[in-house]
């Protein structure tokens, strides 16, 4: 028996679409008015989705303060109001939301032990969200 718990969690934070790997001819033409020199901001509404049993004793898969406390201070904490470019989080990586959810995906997979973590859910805007479920294979 497997069931899912989803939690959302909010923050704010400035990127620029920007790859080294690429001329500044390049970027422009991928990124278009995401790679503005100034960057800007989104407010994201991140979904985190963890999987379990549920405990017979509490009827729970985990504790919703166990979950909120270790994204608020490993995920939420660690991102909001940054600039996710200069985070070495996205030293290697172009902070686009995709990348940004492989991140929180990992964060929460090596840290957090009250259930497993199914899936990461991250909105950037009204009309956009990416999610990532692990298993990345990088494409090149
Ligand atoms: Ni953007």
């Amino acid at each position: 028996m497997k069931a899912y718990l989803t939690r959302r969690y909010k923050f704010s934070a400035s990127h620029r679409l920007h790859s080294d790997s690429m001329s500044d001819e390049e970027n422009r033409s991928v990124y278009g008015k995401c790679n503005n020199p100034h960057g800007h901001g989104h407010n994201y509404t991140l979904e985190v989705t963890v999987a379990g049993q549920v405990e017979q004793k509490t009827g729970m898969i985990c504790n919703l303060v166990d979950l909120d406390s270790f994204v608020q201070k490993n995920v939420v904490q660690h991102f909001d109001h940054e600039n996710l470019n200069v985070l070495a989080d996205f030293s290697a990586t172009v902070p686009t939301t995709e990348n940004l959810c492989i991140e929180v995906y990992n964060i929460l997979e090596e840290g957090f032990h009250h259930a497993s973590v199914e899936k990461v859910r991250m909105e950037e805007t009204m009309l956009n969200s990416f999610e990532y479920a692990g298993g990345r294979e990088l494409r090149t």
